[in-house]
């Protein structure tokens, strides 16, 4: 299986994809401040796999905190937390990983700094392994919406790169797959950062899965042609009514999707669904750097001091969406009561 990020006894180590495809090389990260940043840089991305490197980083933290009791610990350790916060604002599976880890150190009674250290990296690698098996159980379930021979639009990259492994929206087209499907994939290049062309195509290349590039503007006629069955996303954030924030120009393909009568799932765990949020329009999107908009791969291709946009994500509102696959199974209209039932 292809590893996006793994904790070791000397440090986290992380598949830099701001080099894929052309090269798949593995840094090792042995401080909070090192992980923060390869967050905010995009080292390591997609909502799962940000919410386990922030794990992870907090492990990291608490481990070279140096407090002589459990309480100038915590003190400590929160600076650790607040920096790992503060990083990216949308995908909430950051906030409730750094939740949990907040909480080991809370429930920890009268333990020693030493034993709360130890608590914390068993934790993170618990997130890790958990985000795992739950995505091979949202393949499982999200494989039966899936017929064979079809073939499945994505955005993005919600695969085993934006995962601890197997991915979400990917993990259920891989569940299709392993279950014997024969499925084809169109995938979406995913401007402007090109996770679609970058991670998407390279991940299924790598595992023999028919994937077909196109560019985003190519989606609404592959669909007006009747070349897709189905479209499969991931998400960053849900709201509790069901609105999925997920990577910029997600919207457009479920509005497309709506137009053509053409299913639109969206594949993402528990963690992904903020029922602090009622509606998406509360859910904050990232805005980001300017040149990731006037730039591609480091050559200018507009005019210098050109007025940019650069929301890095959009919300798809709960009508345009046929259905959520999580690991608890499949939920369908009206979301706010069906969504609520998944945590009860
Ligand atoms: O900016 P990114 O690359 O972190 O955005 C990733 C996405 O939008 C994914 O679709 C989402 O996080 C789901 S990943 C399983």
């Amino acid at each position: 299986m292809l590893r996006t990020l793994y904790w070791t006894k000397k440090g986290v180590i992380m598949l830099d994809q701001r080099l894929l495809p052309g090269r798949a090389v593995y840094r090792r990260f042995t401080g909070y401040r090192d992980v923060a940043d390869a967050i905010k840089k995009l080292v390591v991305r997609g909502a799962p796999a940000i919410g386990v490197a922030a794990a992870m980083g907090a492990a990291l933290g608490a481990i070279k905190v140096k407090a002589k009791d459990a309480d100038g610990f915590k003190k400590k350790f929160k600076k650790v937390l607040d920096l790992l916060a503060s990083t990216r604002p949308t995908a909430v599976n950051l906030f409730w990983a750094i939740e949990r880890m907040r909480r080991v150190a809370d429930s920890s009674g009268n333990a020693t700094a030493g034993e709360i250290k130890k608590r914390l990296v068993k934790e993170a690698r618990k997130i890790y392994a958990e985000d795992i098996r739950i995505n091979k159980l949202m393949g499982g379930h999200g494989s039966r919406l899936i017929k064979n021979n079809s073939t499945v639009l994505t955005h993005c990259n919600a695969g085993a790169l934006a995962t601890a492994g197997y991915g979400t929206a990917l993990g259920v087209i891989r569940g299709a797959v392993d279950r014997g499907k024969k499925i084809r994939v169109f995938a979406d290049e995913t401007r402007p950062v090109l996770q679609g062309a970058r991670l998407t195509a390279w991940e299924l290349k790598q595992d023999k899965i028919d994937c077909i590039l196109i560019t985003d503007n190519m989606a609404g006629s592959m669909m007006q042609k009747g070349l897709i069955d189905c479209v499969v996303v991931g998400a960053d954030r849900i709201a509790a009514n069901g609105d999925v924030a997920n990577k910029i120009g997600t919207y457009p393909v479920a509005v497309l999707a709506k137009a053509h009568n053409i299913p639109f799932y969206v594949a993402a765990p528990l963690s992904t669904i903020d029922m602090k949020i009622k509606h998406g329009n509360g859910i904050p999107i990232e805005e980001r750097d300017s040149t990731e908009v006037t730039h591609i791969r480091g050559k200018r291709i507009a005019p210098a001091g050109i007025k940019v946009r650069n929301p890095a994500f959009d919300v798809t509102p709960n009508r345009l969406v046929t259905a959520i696959i999580t690991e608890k199974g499949v939920v369908r209209a009206p979301y706010g009561r069906n969504i609520r039932r998944l945590f009860s």
